[in-house]
């Protein structure tokens, strides 16, 4: 790895310098195991430790396959996916690995007794596989999860409505949280040259899905002047979705859980900020029974912010907890496009106020490869800006992942790996220092 990482540092190795060093036979993974899988049951979730399950060792290479290419990941992010497949919930990500399997001698690599995960990366292509045109080695490239086959026609319209679709990194081996990594190559983008490799690692993820959700045709279609809530506004998914809401003129009502991240909020630039522990809301009496006056109050809330109107398009994630009260504030014809249901899958509300006033649900999972371009755009040209708070080594990604389930960070939490330390990648450094203030916006802003 050495010599990898001392052409990367040496700023000028060629596509030839980077297509002779020598791939290791293995590398050093952040990874689950199969034989671990049942380690943590009968206990409630928040006792699910990361750091107990997620282990960093070495793990073969895998062989490069058609359409692939092999990443030397200089940085990775934590994602809410790394704490599912973690915890092993809702389930073991190994049933996916040997249902990809089943697919064809060369899916059957990922079938293996341990899962490297991880679902972000920056880093440079260090090779590709037959047919791979567009990118050679030593291109700085950030991926982002979609891995797709493309065989059926399905997929042809919208590439996340493939039934072969998977997410890299979390239903596939041989993620991002590691020294090396196997991509398609349709997964690859380029990094944001403004940004160091832990900042751009950080975004792919979060802000591909929050662009889907909000602004494709695919998801909302947000609009100029649309009232748009969003939840958990100082996590990963929010405050991306906070930037594009108002990179496109709409107006975000942010919902968080403490002062300090409605500061966050604030210094993205939103100003109608909602914290909902502060105000204390319950949306539910007991386990079984949804509480329609704290909707209301809610919705009450929002109309005070706003000047008595409703969100246009409300940014679901929490999920049980919440989605009762996101159908009943959304207005009369608008939209809750939801990703995700952290805090319970099995979710209740009240249909009256979706038919009455004519809502819709809109369910939505990442983004076509055209989404995630287009996301990673924004970031690029300076437009959305990462919102990393901390950075960890390779070695403590089980705490950094750990951190992430307790709800203890904000923004995005970075994870260092063949980069040696934080800072390095900027080859735009004019782009970078007119946002400086906008990159660091997030730093260090975990709580004590
Ligand atoms: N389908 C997809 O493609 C996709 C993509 C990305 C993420 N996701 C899913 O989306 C969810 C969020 O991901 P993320 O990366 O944004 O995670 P994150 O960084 O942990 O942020 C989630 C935010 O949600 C808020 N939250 C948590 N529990 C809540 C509750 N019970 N009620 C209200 N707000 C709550 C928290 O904010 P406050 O405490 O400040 O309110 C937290 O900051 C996860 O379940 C993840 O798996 C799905």
């Amino acid at each position: 790895m050495r010599e990898i990482i001392s052409a990367v540092l040496s700023d000028d190795a060629s596509s030839e310098d980077y297509a002779a060093l020598p791939v290791p036979d293995s590398y050093r993974g952040a990874f689950v195991r199969k034989d671990e899988a049942g380690m943590f049951e009968g206990l409630p979730s928040a006792a699910k430790d990361p750091a107990k399950s997620l282990h960093v060792g070495e793990v073969p290479t895998p062989e490069l396959g058609p359409g692939e290419a092999l990443i030397a990941v200089m940085a990775s992010a934590i994602n809410y996916n790394t704490v599912w497949s973690s915890i092993f919930e809702p389930l073991p990500t190994f049933g996916f690995l040997e249902r990809y399997a089943r697919t064809g001698p060369l899916a059957a690599r990922h079938d293996q007794p341990f899962h490297v995960v991880g679902s972000d990366l920056s880093g440079v292509v260090l090779r590709t596989g037959p047919g791979v045109g567009r990118w050679k080695p030593g291109d700085r490239v950030v991926a982002h999860c979609l891995s797709v086959e493309l065989e059926s026609p399905d997929g042809h319209d919208d590439t996340m409505l493939d039934p072969e679709q998977r997410i890299w990194g979390y239903e596939t081996n041989y993620g991002g949280l590691a020294e090396l990594a196997l991509v398609k190559a349709n997964q690859l983008m380029p990094k944001p040259a403004h940004l160091t490799w832990e900042e751009a690692a950080s975004s792919g993820l979060v802000n591909s899905t929050a662009y889907r959700q909000l602004v494709s045709r695919n998801g909302a279609g947000m609009k100029q002047g649309d009232v748009v809530l969003i939840w958990g506004a100082g996590g990963g998914l929010g405050s991306y979705a906070t930037q594009i809401a108002l990179n496109g003129g709409a107006i975000p009502v942010c919902v968080v859980s403490s002062e300090h991240k409605a500061e966050l909020a604030r210094a993205m630039g939103a100003e109608l900020v909602i914290d909902r522990a502060a105000e204390g809301f319950r949306f539910w009496r007991d386990e079984q029974t949804p509480d329609a006056r704290e909707w209301k109050r809610f919705g009450a809330r929002i109309r005070e912010l706003t000047g008595s109107e409703d969100p246009d398009i409300v940014l679901e994630h929490p999920g049980r907890e919440t989605f009762g009260a996101s159908v009943f504030v959304a207005r009369r014809g608008g939209t809750v496009v939801t990703c995700a249901s952290t805090s319970g899958f099995q979710h209740q509300y009240d249909n009256r106020y979706l038919w009455m006033g004519l809502k819709r649900v809109i369910g939505s999972h990442f983004a076509n490869y055209r989404e995630a371009w287009q996301a990673n755009r924004l970031v690029t040209k300076g437009m959305v800006h990462p919102t990393l708070s901390t950075v960890h080594p390779l070695s403590t990604v089980g705490e950094a992942a750990r951190e992430v389930h307790l709800n203890q960070h904000s923004g995005k939490v970075g994870i260092l790996c063949l980069a040696p330390r934080e800072g390095l990648g900027v080859t735009a450094p004019e782009l970078r220092s007119r946002h400086e203030k906008a990159i660091n916006r997030f730093r260090s802003s975990n709580l004590p």
